[in-house]
């Protein structure tokens, strides 16, 4: 009857139901409270519906019951992985490998956990297998083609993303192949598309998102949010809650937090889902919204008196439609505030092999003023570090 309940739970899992399944656990487990396999399935549903305290304390629960399973201690790790303990989830992916030394999930696991925790190098191995074990999955390859980018190996980055455009195209999976040859463009090997891709950049900022205050804040000396309200004030608005705010790309909300002082209502945009989960935390926004700027921006017309964008436009190439949606949702004597990355020469702007987008300011002004924006203030600055080098760039103030 129970292991029925159980079967019937992995079922609905099996199919997405996710809320349908967690309760199937939860009876089993109300009758067998030691029940492994369902203190495992649970910590899985509560992880993919994103209560990660809730999956932290099911899979320990699960691996104490029966610390040899591979599968209770993957799923362990990857619940360490996204709470941002990654030297612990890295140890648990390792105990997991000394078990199943062919577990190519695992494998590629690893390797990007290594990735994140900026040893790029030692991910290489692992990732390596992981692409013998899986042929012809793009997955494996494509992190692998990142790690090889990550430790400076340029030309494995290339043959890699090369292998993992070739593997997604043969499956038909979009979103990888727009992946693959986005990063071949950051390599100088295609031509840079108009814009970062919105999987990248959610999964790129949904694994960040538990380490990004204290990275950016502490180690990456990331300041553009204080120096944008600083701009601000110096145009003559007055730290005095009086605008409606929004904060495109709000991440975790150390933007929202800056501009709080000028805010009567804040809202913020953004990708990803986990930053967002961050951003609500911190209490300063009225709402949030899960949404790409470029479509946000065209539907709220004239709603807002100050648009601000911290460390966003960096994932954009062409300009032009965001400034021209930015214009679009601010109220009349609106402010529009924002960084860009910079760059010199003749283009307007350059994926970097960081593969994010430099803008030429005065390419970025012309399209400002044909968006109906007029140059209040401009500053040059060192946004943050990389890799120990200064990140250059442009804080800009406009009036609608
Ligand atoms: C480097 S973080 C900056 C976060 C925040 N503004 C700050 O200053 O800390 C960039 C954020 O922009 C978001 N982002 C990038 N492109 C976006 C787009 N097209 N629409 C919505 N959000 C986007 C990312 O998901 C990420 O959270």
């Amino acid at each position: 009857m129970l292991d029925a309940l159980l079967r019937e739970g992995a079922a609905r899992h099996q199919r997405g139901d996710l809320s349908g399944a967690a309760d199937c656990y939860r009876r089993v487990l109300a009758q067998r409270p030691k029940d492994g396999n369902a203190l495992n399935l649970l910590g899985v549903a509560a992880r993919q519906q994103g209560d990660l305290a809730n999956a932290l304390r099911l899979s320990a629960r699960a691996v104490a019951l029966n610390p040899q399973s591979p599968v209770f201690l993957a799923n362990r790790g990857a619940a360490l992985a996204e709470a941002g303990s990654l030297a612990e989830a890295a140890a648990v992916l390792r105990q997991v490998l000394a078990l199943r030394p062919d577990d190519a999930v695992s494998l590629r696991n690893l390797g990007q956990l290594l990735s994140s925790q900026g040893k790029a190098a030692e991910a290489i191995a692992p990732l390596r297998r992981a692409v013998e074990l899986s042929p012809g999955q793009p997955e494996p390859l494509l992190a692998l083609a990142h790690a090889a980018r990550e430790s400076g190996d340029r030309e494995a980055a290339i043959t890699a993303g090369r292998a993992a455009l070739a593997a997604a195209e043969a499956r038909g999976a979009g979103a990888l192949a727009d992946q693959a040859r986005f990063l071949l463009a950051a390599q100088g090997e295609d031509t840079a598309p108009d814009r970062a891709p919105a999987d990248y950049v959610r999964a790129l900022f949904d694994q960040y998102a538990p380490r990004f205050d204290q990275d950016l804040t502490g180690k990456l000396g990331y300041r553009t949010p204080a120096l944008l309200a600083e701009m601000i004030e110096a145009a003559g608005v007055a730290p005095e809650k009086s605008l409606q705010v929004l904060d495109l790309g709000c991440g975790t909300g150390l933007s929202g937090l800056a501009l709080a002082p000028f805010a009567a209502r804040m809202e913020g945009v953004d990708l990803s889902s986990r930053m967002l989960a961050e951003a609500a935390r911190r209490g300063c926004y009225a709402a949030l919204h899960e949404a790409d700027l470029l479509a946000f921006l065209p539907a709220h017309e004239g709603r807002f008196g100050l648009v601000a964008a911290a460390d966003v436009l960096n994932y954009l190439g062409d300009l032009a439609p965001a400034l021209a949606g930015i214009r679009k949702a601010l109220t009349p004597g609106g402010i529009a505030a924002f960084s860009i990355e910079t760059m010199e020469g003749e283009e307007a702007y350059r994926l970097g092999e960081g593969m994010r987008f430099r803008h030429r300011p005065a390419h970025v002004l012309a399209l400002a003023e044909t968006a109906g924006l007029r140059l209040l203030s401009r500053r040059a600055v060192t946004l943050r570090q990389e890799r120990g080098e200064p990140v250059l760039g442009e804080l800009m103030l406009f009036l609608s």
